[in-house]
């Protein structure tokens, strides 16, 4: 993967691009469509059922062309080539990123057997009330204990699918902090209660913090005697660690080295999901997913989604100067998205150090951050409107059953993008004071206050609806666009060093090794526990 290595910034069509980024800084959308009425035709495009319109965005068909001589230079074919056929793209760690062979959408890697029966077999058991606690009670609620990979995907889309009424009652606890757990334990009973410990490492200090936990709230409720494996499963390619802890061997999953924990939803972490929406639904999630692997493998570039929604995000960022991407999902089951999004590109692509190890010189990864459309409307819209900076935007938009709220909502998000691009002038803000009846001197004095400069560019990608089939391609596609990212900047989007300088320090505090702290540091520990004794 390091082979003829080439920061992006040297290539000649990068150079090419900043050209027509100067061309462009003063482009104005508004006017790019009046004076284009085949605007939306050339910069939108269609794969099945999913419409993706970049016709809002600061560009026009040239800097497009330009766009996919960079992927061409970059040798992006290549890399889509190696990631489908098991070469190390992950090359820091000497692995490959297969989660696409989860799906069917490749062979896993020569000698791996991948066998999702029997994790299948145990939610199909759960879901049928089987599988009882240690005083014959069936299990009726699932906690999923896990946190970042372990926690966001499987959380977001169970939240996007779930339904009333389901057979077992599934929740998901993330954080250390002892109130979310309690929060789900306040609404469990311990003898129909089993944890799903969900750590690819086994490792984790959150996930085996609340883990313990559990397994004392066990055993205070339901006693030691009998053991307690009974109320408990794992999702680990640690399989002695887990058996370790007390999860029975026939009860840990395990889930291949080389799938990525923001990139396992598809797999055994996907348990509680398949608990949940039942295997139908989830096998419409891979369903969905494996459609969009192929159109990212098989499609032209001028065509391709991922491909042209990383080449977008990367004009964005590199040459326009943009530092944020804010996601915008119009749907209610969507609202976890902007958290799910941010693990995977934030971690994904938040890195400087180049295949070569050189540092990178061009901004890699925006701040991915966002919310729930029309939530979102009334609250951090204001910036998009009359902030000072230029925020690029994904608008998702599931256009869902002919329904007046539902309807009401999709008209929010078109209104939302149309608006932040067309804005409104010094003299629109004029006239719609003095339509309101206002005198001279208010209409001078407000004016100013009223003018949003517009021209904010974004994305809308359109669905027909958030089915499972519908989401897994989503999640895909956003999962492509960040390998395109990844490839063209020349880093590596499948490992997290940096993360790790963070756990090292939680642990060394942990064991009172305060003594090689900064002042700040050593001086806020001593706060706190002047307050835990005083408290
Ligand atoms: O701390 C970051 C991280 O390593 C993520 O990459 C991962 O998804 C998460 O922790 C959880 O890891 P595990 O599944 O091993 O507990």
């Amino acid at each position: 993967m390091t082979e003829n290595f080439l920061p992006p910034q040297q290539r000649a069509t990068w150079q090419a691009l900043e050209a027509h980024a100067q061309r462009l800084t003063s482009l104005s959308l508004r006017e790019a469509f009046a004076s284009d009425p085949g605007r939306f035709r050339s910069l939108s495009r269609k794969h099945g059922d999913l419409l993706a319109d970049f016709s809002k965005q600061r560009l026009d068909t040239a800097a497009l062309e330009a766009l996919l001589a960079l992927a061409e230079q970059s040798e992006l074919k290549r890399g889509i080539c190696a990631l489908f056929a098991a070469a190390q793209v992950n090359f820091t760690e000497g692995r490959p990123a297969l989660h696409m062979a989860l799906r069917g959408s490749c062979p896993p890697p020569a000698g791996a057997i991948l066998d999702d029966g029997p994790v299948r077999r145990f939610a199909a058991a759960l879901r049928a009330g089987e599988i009882r606690g240690t005083t014959g009670k069936p299990i009726t609620r699932v906690i999923n204990l896990g946190i970042g990979g372990s926690d966001l995907g499987p959380r977001m889309v169970f939240e996007a699918l779930r339904e009333p009424g389901p057979p077992v009652e599934v929740e998901f606890v993330a954080n250390i902090d002892p109130r979310e757990l309690d929060e789900a334990l306040a609404r469990a009973e311990p003898d129909s209660t089993l944890f799903v410990i969900s750590s690819k490492s086994f490792s984790t200090a959150e996930t085996l913090a609340n883990a313990c936990a559990a397994r004392a709230w066990l055993a205070a409720a339901l006693g030691e005697e009998k053991g307690l494996s009974a109320h408990f499963a794992a999702v680990s390619n640690a399989t002695t660690a887990a058996a370790a802890f007390g999860v029975a061997q026939e009860r840990v999953f395990a889930l291949p080295e080389w799938v990525g924990g923001r990139y396992s939803v598809w797999s055994a972490i996907g348990l509680p999901l398949l608990v949940a929406i039942g295997e139908a639904r989830f096998d419409a999630l891979l369903a969905g997913a494996r459609a969009m692997d192929e159109h990212f493998r098989d499609a032209p570039f001028a065509d391709n989604l991922p491909v042209l929604m990383g080449l977008i995000g990367l004009w964005n960022t590199d040459f326009l100067g943009m530092e944020t991407l804010a996601v915008l999902p119009y749907a209610h089951g969507l609202r976890n998205f902007a958290a799910w999004l941010q693990q995977l590109e934030m971690e994904s692509n938040g890195k400087r150090a180049l295949r070569d190890g050189s540092t990178s010189a061009v901004s890699t990864s925006p701040v991915v951050w966002g919310g729930v459309g029309t939530v979102g409307q009334h609250a951090f819209h204001q910036l998009f409107y009359q902030g000072t900076r230029h925020i690029p935007m994904d608008f998702i938009v599931p256009v869902g059953e002919d329904e007046p709220r539902q309807r009401a909502l999709i008209d929010n998000a078109f209104a939302q993008s149309a608006a932040l691009m067309n804005g409104r002038d010094l003299a629109g803000a004029r006239a719609a004071l003095e339509a309101k009846g206002l005198p001279a001197a208010e209409v001078d004095r407000l004016a100013p206050h009223l003018v949003s400069p517009g021209n904010q560019p974004s994305t809308t990608l359109l669905l027909p609806c958030l089915d499972a089939f519908h989401l897994g391609a989503l999640l895909a596609l956003y999962e492509h666009k960040v390998f395109v990212q990844g490839w063209i900047w020349g880093i590596n989007s499948f490992d997290q060093y940096g993360v790790e300088l963070g756990k090292e320090m939680a642990r060394a505090l942990a064991q009172g090794a305060g003594g090689a702290q900064d002042g700040s540091t050593a001086a806020l520990l001593q706060a706190a526990e002047a307050l835990r004794r005083t408290g």
